[in-house]
């Protein structure tokens, strides 16, 4: 099943372009679901569908189960709320009974216990199922702005950390310590249901994330030529490497074409050219699809398909991703080498500690603890650099220590 994820800052044509791409995969005879996380519905809006919110309205003609609505293309908006409820109802169900010990007002504790956010995350868990059901062969995300995507994909790796470390401790010392706690200071301790839905979920995560980080699974970066949009594109392209997803592409979106223009439409197509060519340097290497601004909103199977069939002029949007990703291990006769793709990132951009087991990258304001594979855990780090786009770390064998 190839995974597309479609990310970009807002507005610049996410939902038009993975539409487009989607509905040029069924035209192409795949079996494909498009596929939204967003609260607002604007997938529906780019294939023209009209969803009603009333709530007398079945659910599935809202779209929160896959419709079919053309041949072989499928959409889905996850009712990331109802996903919510499902995975985080045992760990809201605890925290809502600590601040009710604590004295809070039940409504104001409800409001506290609710993940800003992660609604968004969880929607992804729908991802797995697909996966598991066998029933697509391209499942394209129309994904939520850049920032949120980020996050969003950090989180089953942070939490994956925080599982492994420091719950199995907290487990022990709670499993002690419950009966005095709870009759000291009046406070309920996590029963073992909370646990095991922080664990589940966390395996729940890390399957999504196994999938989104796979061989099949590649991330497109939409934007217009517009240098803010840049800026942020660029940024991305680095984080979405340090977090170990692929980037497969650019869509340059709303390009104005240069015939017949008159004075004001040339003068953008001058600016646009400017940006293009910074885009191109910024993306070197990877492919960049230019797609036309229309002179009226694409919007409708038909119109989102010619789009998408313009901008990949030929090229198959459903290629497999190239190159060895963002994470490899290589040796040499001096030792060994993890090679981590950080693109656009300078030395001066990316810190680098180590913590034990984990190698704690930092770009900006992006960290990711990578537990370093097993191999290497037991040998010393004796140096580092960024070069050629990636943080390139050497270990070496610890030195022999005089054995008694
Ligand atoms: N190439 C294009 N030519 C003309 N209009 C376009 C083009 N691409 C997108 N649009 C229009 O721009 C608007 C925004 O597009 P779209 O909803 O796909 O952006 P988005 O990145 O998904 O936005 P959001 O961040 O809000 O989800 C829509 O009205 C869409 O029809
Ligand atoms: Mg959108």
């Amino acid at each position: 099943m190839r995974i597309l994820l479609f990310t970009g800052k807002g507005g610049v044509g996410k939902s038009t372009l993975a539409a487009g791409t989607a509905a040029l995969a069924a035209a192409a005879g795949h079996r494909t679901l498009v596929l939204s996380t967003d609260a607002a519905h604007s997938l529906a809006d780019a294939l023209a569908l009209d969803v009603t919110s009333d709530p007398g309205v079945a659910a599935g003609e809202r779209l929160s189960e896959p419709v079919e609505v053309a041949d072989r293309l499928w959409v889905q908006q996850v009712d990331a709320q109802l996903r919510f409820e499902q995975s985080w109802a045992d760990i809201q169900g605890y925290l809502l009974s600590v601040l009710a010990a604590a004295g809070l007002d039940p409504v104001a504790a409800e409001e506290l216990t609710v993940l800003p956010g992660a609604e968004e995350v969880l929607a992804l868990l729908e991802l797995r199922l697909h996966a598991a059901s066998g029933r697509w062969d391209v499942v394209v995300v129309d994904c939520a702005p850049t920032a949120e995507t980020l996050r969003l994909l950090a989180l089953p790796e942070a939490l994956g950390w925080y599982i492994d470390r420091v719950l199995p401790v907290e487990r022990r010392v709670v499993k002690a310590l419950r009966p005095v706690l709870t009759r000291a200071a009046g406070v309920p301790m996590p029963g073992d249901t909370v646990f095991d839905a922080v664990v589940r979920l966390h395996a729940e995560l890390d399957e999504v994330r196994a999938l989104l980080t796979g061989d099949d699974a590649s991330v497109r970066i939409v934007l217009t030529p517009e240098s803010v949009v840049l800026a942020e594109a660029r940024r991305s392209l680095t984080t979405l490497s340090l977090y170990g997803y692929r980037v497969d592409g650019v869509v340059a979106n709303r390009v104005f074409p240069a015939e017949g223009a008159d004075d004001w439409r040339a003068g953008w197509v001058v600016a646009q050219d400017a940006v293009l060519a910074e885009v191109e340097e910024s993306f070197a290497g990877l492919p960049l699809w230019r797609s036309e601004y229309r002179p009226g909103e694409p919007v409708g199977v038909a119109a989102v398909r010619d789009l998408a069939a313009d901008t990949y002029a030929g090229t198959d949007p459903l290629a497999a991703p190239e190159g060895e990703g963002p994470f490899r291990v290589t040796s040499d006769r001096h030792g060994t080498v993890l090679h981590l793709a950080l693109p656009l990132a300078g030395k001066a951009d990316v810190d680098l500690a180590r913590n034990g087991d984990d190698l704690v990258v930092t770009v900006g304001s992006y960290r990711r603890l990578l537990t370093v594979p097993a191999g290497l855990a037991r040998l010393r780090v004796a140096g580092a650099r960024v070069e050629d786009g990636e943080l390139q770390v050497r270990f070496v064998e610890e030195e022999k220590r005089a054995e008694a």
